[in-house]
């Protein structure tokens, strides 16, 4: 019961800080607004890709969380090309419910709290009561080392 209630605080939390990040945003810095690319801390971790089979073919996708990165939340991570990366927070943006690993071949990314969807290879809402698109961070990939460089 006390971890159901300390759930429910952390997801209060996180959509108050949504909105106060996203308003901020969007008043200081128009271009992040547009391109929904949000930088939160300049921290940057650097992330395997050798090591997800997962990632190994185009459209693979996995979840992973970075040591208090994006709230303690994972984020998800879509291989969209040879040495291309998406990788999007996976709190929902209607009222911070995890969203869900996209599936094989599904286009989609998934909320179950509430049925909102959002477009896998974007982010961008598909379908409401979300309006606002999964935050995006910044990802560079080195093939040479097979290293994915995310900032958060
Ligand atoms: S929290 Fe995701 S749809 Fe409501």
């Amino acid at each position: 019961m006390k971890q159901i209630v300390m759930l429910e605080e952390r997801r209060e939390f996180l959509t108050q800080a949504l909105k106060l990040v996203g308003g901020c945003v969007c008043v200081s810095a128009l271009a992040a607004c547009e391109t929904d690319v949000l930088k939160s801390s300049n921290i940057a971790v650097r992330y395997d890709v050798s090591q997800t089979s997962e990632l190994s073919t185009i459209g693979g996708a996995v979840k992973q969380a970075f040591d208090g990165q994006n709230g303690g939340f994972p984020v998800l991570i879509i291989r969209m090309d040879d040495d291309d990366f998406l990788v999007l927070s996976s709190i929902c943006t209607h009222q911070a419910c995890e969203v869900n690993l996209p599936g094989d071949g599904d286009p989609n990314i998934w909320c179950e709290c509430h049925d909102s969807v959002f477009d896998r290879s974007t982010g961008d809402v598909v379908n409401g009561p979300a309006t606002a698109p999964l935050q995006r961070f910044e990802a560079s990939f080195d093939k040479s080392t097979e290293t994915l460089t995310i900032t958060f």
